[in-house]
């Protein structure tokens, strides 16, 4: 199988996983990227088994829009009971770096809500050790220099993405040269630099369940 095809059987493998869960009132997480694009197309299925979903960027919305489901603001909903996401990289202890499709302060947010967090990766992003994929940071746009300036003590060499404007309106900084040892550390401190909105570690608030697309099948890791 090529690694489209492992995205397709993630995808195909969430919603198989979630779909027991679903109610007529239940709200789905949705998350951003080509394998949630998958998710997205095999969701559809199972619309009206469901109420609707709260995106993490604005493609996925339409996307979801696009199938006919009902697409909320968090604001107006107060449980999500699971968030099905893609990732960049994923280790033994389901820490993850996310952020190459640059939604990942909402990707934060809606995981931080969701009561399960399911990642749905193919086995090109699982690591041991997180840092070989850049890290991407979110920074409000008049802190840019100022915030990769401070990176840089931190023992990055972050590049500036040029051309990208989150949904939120800021600029991504992409860390490379990171060996993360400490996920949740890093996550941290990076974040207490002034002018980040947040960072792609997702270790203070790791995957639930991993479903790792392999050659052999899907493996569901906790
Ligand atoms: C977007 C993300 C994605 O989940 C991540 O980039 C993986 O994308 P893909 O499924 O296309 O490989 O974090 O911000």
């Amino acid at each position: 199988m090529n690694q489209d095809q492992l995205k397709q059987a993630v995808a195909r493998a969430a919603v198989d996983y979630i779909q027991p869960k679903l109610e007529s009132d239940s709200i789905v997480g949705v998350g951003t990227g080509s394998t949630a694009n998958y998710f997205i197309d095999y969701l559809a299925e199972y619309k009206g088994h469901f109420d609707g979903a709260v995106a993490s960027s604005e493609a996925s919305a339409e996307r979801l829009r696009q199938h006919g489901i009902p697409v909320y603001d968090l604001n107006a909903v107060d449980h999500i009971g699971v968030y099905v996401d893609g990732a960049d990289e994923a280790n033994p202890q389901l820490h993850l770096i996310k952020g190459g499709g640059a939604a990942l302060t909402r990707e934060k947010i809606v995981a931080a809500v969701a009561d399960e967090f399911i990642c749905i990766a193919d086995e090109s992003k699982w690591v041991e050790t997180l840092g070989n994929f850049p890290l991407p940071v979110e920074v409000i746009p008049m802190a840019r220099s100022h915030v990769a300036r401070e990176l840089v003590k931190l023992g990055g060499d972050p590049v500036y993405r040029q051309g990208v404007v989150t949904d939120n309106g800021n600029a991504i900084l992409d860390v490379h040269n990171l060996r993360i040892h400490d996920p949740e550390a890093t996550e941290m401190a990076i974040n207490q630099i002034v002018g980040v909105v947040t960072n792609g570690l997702f270790a203070q608030r790791a995957a639930d369940v991993l479903l790792l697309g392999r050659a052999s099948g899907v493996d569901t890791l906790h």
